[in-house]
């Protein structure tokens, strides 16, 4: 296994460009598995998840190979085989296929996910779409197993909770179901936004996505046509934090500001300023010396998103105040308050918001991340802690940050990698 280590403590300074998004590639590899025929997707980055959602892909027969920079998906040999519990457990996104796997085959079998560090993860509302959708779903021996005698028939789905996976597993399965489907109370996240693009581009005919109520004309037949992943907003914002922590100055482009509003209007009441430069590019330092607290709430989208939560919660470690920061979406995520605070940070637990008392100098310390977005923050409070900090289960950052440390370090970080000698 691997830690980083690194010494804070550096202001960051120079120009880094942002990866194409993770939670946007895992959708749009699943779609793939709908058309007829191969599709290049460019932009997907290097990262363990879209090797997990590649390796299923392949399990399922599908061809998923990277050409240079392009991932090149054929579906020509995708058969109903058995979406093992082994994928599933290491990446909960694999419970895409359930959807194509069902309108291709009419026939699915998909390990449950089951839970995780941050919380239970239930997949209910991915299930009740599907069943008012005209599909039998059995749980035997810790799978799924779905069935849609007569095919999927489009319907209206109320979704109880904004679920994201739900929203597009749905989309997934009315994209060639019979009729339309109407999907209620439906996530409008940027990445469902991206996946209702590609899918009207492969022939599909989508519409309302990015609002709570998006509808969906089934048709026979989908077309293959090449495709670019939209820049990760949670890289983007992980990056900008990194300049306001460290009272850098930093240019990052490729910068996705429309799906960032909630984080650049905290930034403005923290005193930190984020300003287009082109187009697709911004700059970002601190407006005076000092941050001011400011509070969060995590909310669906556009609302404050729950990946950036750890990340802000390092950087009011550095606001001399006090900033409440209250995680609605996920009931355990807070597993970062820990190991910060063996860096010295002061946060009180209540319910489920976290009591940042900031403006102490925290000290480098040995910490262990819990989770994806947890290591991030880890890394961010020790670019600025006194001393070395070693992060270590560093597998959970390389599932989804495509390069971090190389690109903290070419903005001027003092960071590496290297083997983790207690694991
Ligand atoms: C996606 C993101 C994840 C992000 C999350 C919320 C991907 C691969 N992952 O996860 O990084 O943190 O959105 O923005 O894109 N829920 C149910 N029943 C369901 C499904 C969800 O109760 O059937 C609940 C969950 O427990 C959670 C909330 O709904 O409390 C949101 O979950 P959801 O939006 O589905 O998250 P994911 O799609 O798994």
């Amino acid at each position: 296994m691997e830690r980083i280590v690194l010494e804070g403590g550096r202001r960051l300074n120079g120009r880094v460009k942002v990866s194409g998004s993770k939670n946007a590639s895992l959708p749009i590899m699943a779609a793939c598995l709908l058309v007829d025929g191969p599709c290049d997707i460019e932009n997907v980055p290097r990262v363990k998840d879209l090797q997990t959602m590649c390796q299923m892909l392949r399990l399922l027969g599908a061809t998923a190979e990277y050409q240079g920079q392009i991932l090149h998906i054929d579906p020509a040999k995708f058969s109903d085989q058995i979406a093992p519990y082994e994928l599933v457990k290491t990446m909960r996104a694999s419970i895409y296929v359930l959807a194509p796997l069902l309108a291709r085959f009419g026939n699915a079998r998909v390990a449950l996910p089951g839970g995780c560090a941050i919380g239970l993860r239930p997949i209910d509302q991915h299930l009740k779409g599907l069943k008012c959708m005209g599909a039998e779903v059995v749980m035997e021996h810790g799978y799924i197993h779905a069935h849609a005698p007569h095919g999927l028939q489009g319907a209206e789905i109320y979704l109880d909770v904004v679920s994201v996976g739900a929203t597009v597993n749905i989309m997934l399965a009315a994209a060639l179901a019979k009729g339309k489907t109407i999907v209620e109370h439906a996530a409008c996240e940027p990445e469902i936004i991206h996946l209702a693009g590609f899918l009207n581009a492969l022939g599909a005919k989508v519409q309302g996505a990015g609002t709570s109520r998006i509808v969906i004309e089934g048709v026979t037949h989908l077309s293959p046509v090449p495709h670019r992943i939209i820049p990760d907003r949670i890289e983007a914002g992980t990056l900008a934090i990194a300049a306001a922590i460290t009272r850098g100055d930093i240019i990052i482009d490729d910068f996705p500001m429309e799906d960032l509003t909630a984080l650049e209007r905290k930034f403005v009441e923290a005193g930190i300023v984020i300003e287009p430069v082109d187009r697709n590019s911004v700059r970002v330092y601190r407006k005076d010396e000092n941050l001011a607290s400011v509070d969060i709430v995590t909310q669906p989208f556009p609302g404050f998103p729950t990946d950036l939560q750890a990340q802000w919660m390092a950087l009011m470690c550095f606001a001399p105040g006090r900033a409440v920061i209250t995680e609605t979406i996920w009931e355990n995520r807070f597993m970062h308050v820990a190991e910060l605070k063996r860096m010295g940070a002061d946060i009180q637990i209540e319910g489920n918001s976290a009591m940042v008392k900031g403006g102490r100098v925290l000290s480098g310390a040995p910490v262990m991340a819990s989770d994806l977005r947890a290591s991030a923050a880890l890394i961010l409070a020790g670019l600025m802690a006194e001393g070395e900090t070693r992060v270590s289960r560093i597998y959970h950052l390389d599932r989804g940050y495509e390069h971090l440390e190389q690109k903290l370090a070419a903005l001027g970080a003092k960071i590496r990698r290297e083997p983790d000698p207690g694991i």
